[in-house]
């Protein structure tokens, strides 16, 4: 990254669980490092984080011992408390969640957002994957994003309720309207719900469709390794690189770039 410039945060944020915010956040990060940028995932869903199972890691520090290290020193620097992930020439860092359930209980809102800042200083990207609740850790992270990817999937009444009362929290925030970047996940599935059902009762179209693609997400998780890196032709890879070109408005970026002097925000608000 070009001096004084700081990295983009991309949230991914459900309200509901199971709906895709570890395999799209792993996934979008690798496409991200795969590209040759310098990339952190973050794993905030403190209590049942999954991303070092996602990726086969195991991690020797994590949230917990960033929070420890910062009560010990103010100057600590979250860089200590990384683990790296590698395959073949694809490198990224993971920021993990606490490795036991009672690590999770005291982890305080302002330890992650120092976390964040430090980590958008030696990064081009910082992509946090949260839980599904309206935390404060979460809400957080939601005004601290450059941009929320907002997940969902059509299955049954609940998730849908859930996702219209989300849809309708975020929009209460008040932030910028192209921030929030509604995503339907597992397109295809069996469901007898439409889309375009689901489309009318949020009165927004999804700005993103990934398909349901059960093999490969299975694949990916069982050899630790994210789609995109494993499987680059597979329905769903090609998506969610679609998404990443997407959310970085790639057509529009390199204009940008030679107009504005390469600001990552200007990219993305184009
Ligand atoms: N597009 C997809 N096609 C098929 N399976 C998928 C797809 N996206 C996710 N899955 C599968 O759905 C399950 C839930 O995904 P994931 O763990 O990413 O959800 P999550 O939102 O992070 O859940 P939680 O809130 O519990 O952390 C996993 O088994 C994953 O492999
Ligand atoms: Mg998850």
């Amino acid at each position: 990254m070009a001096e004084g410039l700081q990295g983009v945060i991309l949230t991914f944020f459900s309200t509901s669980s199971a709906v895709g915010k570890t395999l799209v956040s792993c996934n979008i990060t690798s496409e991200l490092a795969r590209e040759g940028a310098r990339v952190c995932l973050v794993d905030l869903d403190l209590q049942f984080g999954d991303a070092r199972y996602y990726l086969h890691l195991s991690p020797e520090r994590t949230v917990y011992d960033w929070q420890e290290a910062l009560k010990r020193n103010k100057g600590a620097s979250v860089m200590n408390c990384l683990t790296e992930y590698s395959y073949r020439n694809v490198h990224f860092a993971l920021l993990s969640s606490p490795l036991k359930l009672e690590q999770a209980y005291n982890i305080d809102v302002e330890a992650m957002q120092k976390a964040v800042l430090q980590l958008r200083e030696e990064f081009d990207y910082v992509v946090i994957d949260t839980s599904s609740t309206f935390s404060a850790l979460n809400l957080a992270m939601l005004d601290m994003a450059t941009l929320v990817l907002f997940l969902g999937i059509v299955d049954f009444i609940p998730t849908i309720r859930n996702m219209k009362v989300g849809h309708e929290t975020l929009k209460s925030l008040n932030y910028d309207r192209s921030k929030i970047r509604l995503v339907l996940n597992r397109m295809g599935a069996k469901t007898r719900i439409s889309r375009e059902d689901v489309e009318r009762l949020l009165d927004e179209k999804f700005y993103h469709v990934l398909p349901n693609d059960f093999r490969a997400a299975s694949a990916s998780l069982r050899d630790g390794v994210p789609l995109v890196l494993a499987d680059p032709r597979a329905p769903l890879a090609v998506s969610l690189r679609d998404l990443v070109n997407r959310c970085l408005n790639r057509q529009g970026a390199i204009e940008a770039e030679a107009e504005e002097g390469g600001s990552w925000l200007k990219r993305i608000f184009r």
